[in-house]
């Protein structure tokens, strides 16, 4: 340590003042040694903690889209990412995260999840400030540790894109540098698109950093064909073969003819397919003009990621379709696994689909869920979402760390035994002791998953004297804890525990009772957003919860204000109340406060019952509006479908007759009240 005179007596007198040591001082009292570099900052925890620490949160079917058809499904996934990769790693372990050829693990990884913490977005008024920088450093780990998941779900030969943007890729190029220590990597620039407010450099690209296996394989983008310059100055010889003409490429002055294919029978459009088919070179290393690979490559309209309207899908950071597909293309073959940890949209599930592979997309915003969904469900075959309907393979919506009980209970006793199992992170190890038997493992405890469905147990309740007599039968030979998990209304008694001599009896309740001392970390809730710019916050979800529906008052009608050229029909929200036993503190709003935003389909279908989302109204709007959700009135057909989302992602949903409109009655719509049906 070489501190100067003037550092040793600022220190001194810090730590006499009893000041902060801000981070800065880190660098100076403890040098990294001189071979390695490494990125330093607070709270950067040792990767082995993080794997173990993170909880695997089990899948529960939501619903199946197709026929269910081969042993594969693609998923599409609500949840935490971290949690749901820990549950993945465990699906790749026991073999059943496989790639169409057999490969255990995810071919490729595409994510571009959210580049920064709100505070980039404020400008300079407070950029300065350390809080910011600690920001900073929480995102930052925040990434790295779905990395550190990623990293473990990839194929021995995988390769990861993760896409960023200035804001932070110069802090995750070091720590993937950190990660994917020994793969081969390349930086793209995906010239995005001219943006920024004016006042200073606009932004114009984009940052992909691009890790491949050394064992994996890379498809490059096959060469593009001649140039228009070239086509248009094609001439055919008298035995009817094509040539171009041009002078020598050393530079002499001779003009010299290059025959571009050896058969004269051909068109001239044929003989230009033939040409480019037959020479196999990359797109990089032929001869057409630089400018049109750029055109190729660059999506560089100005304006937001120039996606089409085709394919355009109303969700903000949609990524194009094109892009997906050179990276898809370039980095996996058919019945690859393809996974985006981050999809917001579904362009990466949309692409893959449309090539051919096999996908997993898992987001944490229910807007994002149903922006996907409805978009598999609408996909044309072309990439650009051009040309006729693509019918996607079946694909399975799951929750991850929000579940719905009612669905639970209906399970057949080993899916019930394996959920609980699973959702209490227990070993699956059936074994007796005194003739009790007990079905697995919780850090070395054992554990029991009481059979409340079988008839003997039938409205049997798990009472003080039935731990008392499962006590007396195992003794102490069970170690110092049991775990006992059953249904909330089984149990008798209200303690997280019983203790009997020196065993301590654990009830673990479902719908989960949260029991403090058993998690190192406190329980999170999924927070959804609730104005258009948090859609793209980072969220951080621990543990789970199950559905509760918030309680719900609204009344509909119709109005036109003075000016206005169309009618509206309105919803407009008296009471809305959840309930969550996951929550954070957040501004009170009267009752309204835990909205998040409110969803609609116009036209509902009742008979396949899909959400088909058509219009999202953030609550951030909705209360600038009075708490009305307008609409234009048209656009209703028969019976609307109404999600009102709370921030921890539960639905109160009703089904709405357009007849509340006045539409098909031809009378302006009454004013009613109503609750949730
Ligand atoms: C930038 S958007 C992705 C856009 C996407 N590439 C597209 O083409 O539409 C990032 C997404 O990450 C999601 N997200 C943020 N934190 C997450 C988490 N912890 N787990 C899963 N998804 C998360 C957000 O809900 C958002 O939809």
């Amino acid at each position: 340590m070489s501190l100067s005179p003037e550092q040793r007596q600022e220190l001194i007198r810090l730590l006499e003042a009893g000041e902060d040591i801000s981070p800065e001082w880190a660098r100076v009292l403890f040098p990294p040694e001189k071979r390695e570099y490494e990125l330093v900052y607070h709270g950067k925890d040792p990767e082995g903690d993080i794997i173990s620490d993170t909880l695997a949160v089990p899948l529960q079917p939501v619903r199946t889209f197709g026929r269910n058809g081969e042993n594969w499904h693609n998923m599409l996934i609500f949840g935490d990412n971290l949690q749901v990769m820990k549950t993945l790693l465990e699906m790749k372990k026991a073999g059943r995260l496989c790639n169409a050829d057999g490969t255990p693990g995810v071919r490729l990884i595409y994510i571009d999840p959210p580049f920064a913490t709100k505070q980039d977005f404020r400008g300079t008024e407070d950029q300065k400030a350390y809080q910011d920088k600690l920001k900073g450093a929480v995102f930052i780990e925040f990434l790295r540790k779905r990395l550190i998941l990623l990293r473990e779900l990839l194929a021995d030969d995988g390769t990861i894109y993760v896409h960023m943007d200035f804001r932070k890729a110069h802090y995750i190029k070091v720590i993937l540098d950190e990660l994917f220590w020994g793969f081969e990597f390349a930086e793209v620039m995906w010239l995005c698109g001219l943006m920024g407010s004016g006042k200073f450099f606009p932004k114009a690209h984009e940052t992909i950093f691009c890790y491949k296996s050394t064992k994996g394989n890379f498809n490059p983008p096959p060469r593009l064909g001649y140039s228009e310059r070239i086509t248009g100055a094609l001439q055919k010889d008298k035995d009817g073969w094509f040539y171009t003409r041009g002078r020598e490429s050393s530079g002499g002055s001779n003009y010299l003819k290059t025959y571009i294919c050896n058969n004269p029978r051909l068109s001239k459009e044929e003989a230009i397919r033939e040409a480019t088919k037959n020479r196999p070179q990359t797109a990089w290393s032929v001869w057409i003009g630089k400018e049109d690979l750029a055109h190729k490559f660059n999506d560089y309209p100005v304006g937001t990621y120039a996606y089409t309207e085709h394919e355009k899908v109303g969700y903000p950071t949609q990524k194009p379709e094109p892009l997906l597909e050179r990276i898809i293309n370039a980095s996996s073959e058919k019945g690859d696994i393809v996974l985006d940890a981050f999809p917001g949209s579904g362009t990466t599930m949309a692409v893959a689909e449309k090539l051919r592979r096999r996908w997993i997309g898992i987001d944490c915003g229910k807007l994002a869920i149903y922006t996907i969904q409805k978009r598999m469900l609408n996909l044309r075959r072309e990439i650009g979402n051009k040309g006729p309907k693509l019918d996607p393979k079946p694909f399975s919506l799951y929750n991850a760390g929000l579940y719905d009980f009612s669905k639970l209970k209906e399970l057949p006793w080993q899916d019930w035994r394996f959920f609980a199992l699973q959702l209490f992170q227990c070993r699956d190890e059936q074994h007796k002791i005194g003739g009790i038997e007990f079905d697995g493992y919780r850090k070395g405890a054992s554990v029991m998953v009481f059979k409340h469905m079988e008839a003997k147990h039938k409205d049997a309740r798990i009472t003080e004297d039935t731990i008392q007599e499962i006590h007396e039968a195992v003794g102490s030979r069970v170690g110092n804890r049991v775990f006992i998990i059953a249904p909330a209304l089984t149990f008798d008694f209200q303690q997280d525990y019983i203790d009997f001599d020196k065993v301590r009896y654990y009830a673990l309740r479902i719908p989960y009772s949260i029991i403090h001392e058993l998690h190192r970390r406190e329980f999170t809730a999924l927070k959804q957003p609730s104005d258009e710019m948090a859609v793209n916050d980072t969220v951080e979800a621990v543990g789970f919860d199950f559905i509760r529906t918030p309680e719900l008052k609204y009344r509909t009608g119709t109005e036109k204000a003075k000016g206005e050229l169309f009618e509206y029909g309105f919803i407009k929200i008296e009471t809305f109340k959840s309930d969550a036993v996951v929550r954070e503190p957040f501004k009170k709003k009267g009752n309204l406060e835990t909205l998040s935003m409110v969803m609609l389909d116009f036209d509902y279908d009742e008979r396949a019952k899909v959400f088909d989302l058509d219009e999202v109204h953030y609550a951030s709007d909705i209360e600038k509006d009075g708490w009305k959700v307008r609409f234009l009135k048209d656009r209703i057909s028969k019976k609307m479908m109404a999600v009102f989302l709370d921030i921890y992602g539960n639905e109160a949903r009703v089904l709405i007759d357009a007849a509340e409109f006045g539409k098909g009655t031809g009378k302006d719509a009454p004013k009613k009240n109503r609750k949730k049906k």
